[in-house]
């Protein structure tokens, strides 16, 4: 374990956004609609690049929460992932991700899905390590910040605490 806290990092200086268009071999064996897990990888790499920036450290995914499919995706959607920290302790890091999906024929843009996505930093043995501090600069990345803060001393995997978890 890392005692020493680095010093803090903006919400600004860990914005990741990443985008692709949706391929035939992306999707389920319709050939339709976007194959989740493509989705995930995808929402899953834009969060590490994230947590990655804060940390300046090897980081890995610990767990994923409210992974909401609000709309679905098809093939040839350009589909944009925005991942932004939310909440930091002393070696995880809360990133939110949201999904826009566009129909670039018809010019028309949703939001289709989003989550939040925890990762742990750790050092070359793989020993959690300390991250910095997040520096909060609106009244949004307050809010947020304490939002995270209660997910992060409520939500483990018992199923009393399941319930209340990754709600917005
Ligand atoms: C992530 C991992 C290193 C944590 O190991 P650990 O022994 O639980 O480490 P610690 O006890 O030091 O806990 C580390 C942090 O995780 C948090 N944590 C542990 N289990 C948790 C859970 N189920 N839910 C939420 N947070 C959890 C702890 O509260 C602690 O947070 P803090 O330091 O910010 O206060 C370990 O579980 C692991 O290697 N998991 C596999 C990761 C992986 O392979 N991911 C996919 C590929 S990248």
């Amino acid at each position: 374990m890392t005692d020493q806290t680095p010093e803090g990092r903006t919400v600004a200086h860990s914005l990741v956004t990443m985008s692709q268009v949706v391929l035939p071999t992306q999707t389920g064996p319709a050939g339709v609609w976007a194959h989740g897990g493509e989705i995930i990888k995808l929402m899953d790499t834009a969060a590490g690049l994230a947590a990655l920036r804060h940390a300046h450290s090897p980081v890995v995914t610990l767990r994923i929460e409210g992974l909401d499919f609000l709309r679905p995706i098809r093939v040839g959607n350009f589909v944009t992932a925005q991942a932004r920290l939310t909440y930091v302790s002393r070696s995880t890091m809360e990133v939110q991700v949201k999904v826009m999906a566009e129909d670039v024929l018809h010019e028309k843009e949703f939001e289709a899905l989003s989550s939040y996505f925890l990762f742990v930093a750790i050092d070359d043995e793989g020993t959690t390590k300390t991250v910095p501090p997040l520096i909060l600069e609106t009244e949004e990345e307050k809010k947020l910040f304490e939002q995270g803060r209660l997910r992060h001393d409520t939500c483990r995997m018992d199923e009393h605490s399941r319930a209340i978890c990754a709600m917005d």
